[in-house]
């Protein structure tokens, strides 16, 4: 039997600084009562510390990851990481992370899709496993999105907060594990979402940095229309093309940006509710966090052989969803 990639542990970790939405009342001109009913947020998880970043919210999920799965740094073959906040532009923080964590034998990069990059990075790390060359892949979804919000700024300072989650992938004969995928791009959507400077087009300057350009810039409601259409328009076709009905669906685990988003799309695939994974009010949008932060935090509710739908809709445009038969019964 062909070998596919699963999924057979999930971690993740949040920050404990707590910022509130009563505390961003303080910050910006907003009400709590705003964000819970525009977005679902009612609190989020913010990375304090001098010198800490993405990297170090990764290295935690994956130690929580490792000593579940009750294997050593070094039997790790590859990280690949998702994420928009690098520690740097370069080195990669994936050549951090595995530094930090001491995986002496493996090696990886960082995948820029914006909030899609755990899917990105989940549909590569799993080619490793499929090609039968890697036989422990980690694949972690990461963001310090705080180092890229502008606090003065109520219509994004509101949304994004910072977390990891891990997942470890390994190979898998008797049919489970990741088994179908769309996986979409769309330049024209840039100028809609997108960091300005910092990059090769736009370096630092003294005139950048006044210019607030290094800040996230967001048109959020042409945001919010492409991502409903996107992110609905992809799990109707990864389910129709593997005859999977709403009933067949164990759970949607979406994107955490907008619950209105995900209400749209849990609607279109005809999920009900009760099989949506929800973390936005306690967590936000951590980018490339979300998806592997519900994984985490719903794991024990997973049961062998659910038919589990990942999506997500992100700045580039990105977007896709991912068809997981899930691998195993939590204990
Ligand atoms: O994660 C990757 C992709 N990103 C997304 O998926 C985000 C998609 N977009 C969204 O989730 C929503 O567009 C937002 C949450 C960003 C904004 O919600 P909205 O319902 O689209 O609000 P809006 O931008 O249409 O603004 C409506 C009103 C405006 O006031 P006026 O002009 O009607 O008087 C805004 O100025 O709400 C105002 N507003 C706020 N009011 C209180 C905007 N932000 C706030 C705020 N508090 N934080």
């Amino acid at each position: 039997m062909k070998i596919r990639a699963s999924i057979t542990g999930v971690h993740g970790y949040v920050p404990d600084f707590v910022l509130s939405n009563k505390v961003l009342e303080t910050m910006v001109d907003t009400n709590s009562e705003w964000i819970e009913t525009r977005t679902g947020i009612k609190e989020r998880r913010i990375l304090k510390g001098k010198g800490l970043g993405t990297s170090d919210m990764a290295v935690e999920a994956i130690k929580g990851l490792l000593k579940k799965k009750n294997i050593s740094a070094e039997e790790i073959d590859m990280i690949i990481v998702g994420t928009v906040t690098p520690d740097h532009i370069f080195p990669s923080t994936s050549n951090i992370i595995c530094h930090k964590l001491g995986a002496k034998n493996a090696w990886g990069y960082d995948i820029s899709a914006a909030c899609s990059g755990f899917l990105f990075s989940l549909i590569t790390g799993s080619q490793f496993i499929e090609s039968g060359r890697y036989k422990k892949v980690i694949v972690v979804g990461a963001d310090k999105m705080s180092a890229i919000v502008d606090y003065t700024d109520r219509s994004t300072c509101v949304i994004f907060g910072d977390g990891a989650g891990a997942v470890l992938l390994e190979p898998d004969t008797t049919g489970y594990g990741i088994t179908d995928s769309i996986l979409r791009t769309d330049g024209t959507g840039k100028k809609y979402l997108f960091q300005q400077g910092g990059g090769s087009v736009q370096p630092p300057t003294m005139r950048s940095v006044a210019n607030q350009e290094h800040f996230i810039y967001q048109e959020g409601q042409a945001v919010f229309k492409f991502a409903v259409k996107g992110m609905a328009d992809v799990s109707a076709e990864i389910m129709e093309r593997n005859n999977l009905k709403g009933e067949d669906v164990a759970w949607l685990v979406p994107h955490q940006a907008n619950k209105r988003i995900i209400d749209a799309t849990a609607n279109r695939m005809g999920v009900s509710s009760d099989k949506v994974m929800l973390n936005i009010q306690r967590y936000g949008n951590t980018t490339s966090g979300t998806i592997p932060l519900c994984l985490w935090d719903y794991e024990k509710q997973m049961k062998k052989g659910d038919n589990i739908i990942l999506a997500a809709f992100g700045g580039g445009f990105t977007w896709g969803s991912i068809y997981v038969k899930w691998a195993y019964d939590s204990k």
